[in-house]
């Protein structure tokens, strides 16, 4: 199959490389020049672990490309994935739509007639119906379907979750479409990956509801160790004990300073102003929402309570800053808030973070970017671990305790034990423990 993705970002560029990787022949358009020459030199716009060999792979057999020619790239392409940004609308908090509408009228102008296109793109309900309305209006002459397939890759594990899929889901009742969504997924299939058929509205909301989902899971285990915090309980003992409920589940079950990322704050927030916007509104979703903003700066004035409550000329080093490990992105990250909530209460910060701080730096200006976890800590009167990247799961505590000037050890993702940092010296605080 000849697949297009339009957006060489995060989301069209793992799926382009993935798709090139099961031996469909892909090209990756983008509109940003510097971003595709990049590409071409094999130079990765985000970081993602094994994406730069399997683009490198795929480009030297000769099955992936990358371009700006939107309209020489759709020439005889079986599909045609959207797979542009949807950020927040500034000041209210739809999804922006202008890329992908942009994005349809290009493809509807420039693709071959029986082509489908597909939106990747995280999109309200019925943007489907609008892309196709564009379509019909650009091309009237053309048949085109408008499928929706959406994406559920995290970050950091976005090749594997391409590959090993829980499902797969195509939004669209035409028959002809459904048989090239076939085809172009036949790989995952035959591994036994469940293709779901739904409507292209269901298809849309099912990418929101399993978002919202998961953000309400994990606020739901937040609040437990909050409530662990004052009445004396482990919240990790309690997420195991509801987890082992096959109900329940035991995944996205690990208590810490609030969600973040490209994903959960962006889509909590349009899915409930879609449900506001039809009268049906999805109340825990706004719960889940509130209660995730809060936490964040919660988490800095937690750190000042373990420094006695004044952070007035004292200095924090903070061990993470992106959202989670395995990534560069700060988008929504909750050192953002923390480090915010630190500096007004007149500490200084350093920090570390194994790929983030260059993101970090534009920012966080104010914070000291360090060059490694006991540099940032080095004459430190509180270390807070903020993302639980694997370089931090087994650092050397007497050590950083003994070049610290203060004690205070605040473990935002409960990496350590207790006992063994007892041991090293530290006054230690954690989530719901
Ligand atoms: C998410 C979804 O998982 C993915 O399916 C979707 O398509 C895109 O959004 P991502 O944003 O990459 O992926 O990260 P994810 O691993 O889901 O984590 C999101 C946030 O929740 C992170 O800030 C993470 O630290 C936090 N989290 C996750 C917890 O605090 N506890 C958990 O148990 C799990």
């Amino acid at each position: 199959m000849k697949i297009v993705m339009i957006g060489s970002g995060y989301v069209g560029l793992v799926s382009g490389a993935c798709f090139a990787d099961f031996g469909h022949d892909v090209v990756c358009v983008d509109k940003d020049a510097a971003k595709i020459d990049a590409l071409k030199a094999n130079i990765m716009p985000i970081f993602e672990p094994g994406l730069d060999t399997l683009v490198r792979n795929n480009v030297a057999r000769g099955v992936l490309s990358f371009t700006t020619d939107l309209n020489e790239a759709v020439s005889g392409a079986d599909a045609i994935f959207i797979a542009v940004g949807t950020p927040s609308r500034r000041g209210d908090g739809h999804a922006d739509l202008s890329y992908v509408y942009a994005a349809a009228q290009e493809i509807a102008e420039a693709a071959d007639d029986h082509t489908v296109i597909v939106t990747k793109s995280t999109v309200p309900v019925g943007t489907g119906d609008e892309v196709e309305r564009i379509c019909r209006e650009t091309a009237p002459a053309k048949t085109l379907a408008v499928v929706s397939n959406p994406e559920f890759l995290r970050e950091g594990a976005a090749i594997d979750d391409f590959k090993r899929p829980d499902r797969i889901v195509v939004g669209s009742e035409d028959e002809w479409a459904q048989d090239v969504l076939r085809e172009i997924y036949r790989p995952l299939y035959l591994n036994e990956s469940p293709i779901l058929f739904t409507s292209r509205r269901t298809s849309e909301l099912i990418k929101y509801a399993a978002n919202a989902f998961l953000a309400t899971k994990i606020t739901f285990i937040n609040e437990m160790a909050d409530l662990c915090e004052k009445v004396g309980g482990n919240v990790q003992d309690v997420a195991r004990g509801i987890g082992l409920d096959k109900r329940i589940g035991p995944k996205f079950l690990n208590a810490g300073p609030g969600y973040g990322g490209s994903c959960f704050p962006k889509d909590t927030l349009a899915l409930l102003k879609t449900a506001q916007d039809h009268e049906s509104p999805v109340r825990i979703v706004e719960a889940v929402v509130n209660a995730n903003d809060l936490r964040k700066r919660a988490m800095g004035r937690k750190v000042i309570g373990a420094l006695g409550g004044d952070a007035r000329g004292k200095k924090v080093a903070i061990l993470g800053l992106t959202f989670k490990p395995n990534t560069d992105d700060m988008r929504d990250a909750p050192s953002i808030a923390v480090v915010q909530a630190l500096t007004d209460a007149g500490a200084t910060v350093s920090a570390y973070d194994p790929e983030g701080m260059e993101e970090a730096a534009k920012l966080l200006p104010d914070v000291l970017m360090a060059d490694g976890p006991y540099a940032a800590a080095e004459g430190a009167h509180a270390l807070v671990m903020m993302t639980e990247w694997d370089a931090f799961r087994a650092l050397d505590l007497t050590k950083m305790a003994d070049i610290m000037a203060g004690k205070a050890l605040i473990d935002l993702r409960n990496v350590y034990q207790p006992d063994d940092v007892a041991k090293a010296g530290f006054d230690y605080t954690s989530i719901g423990r």
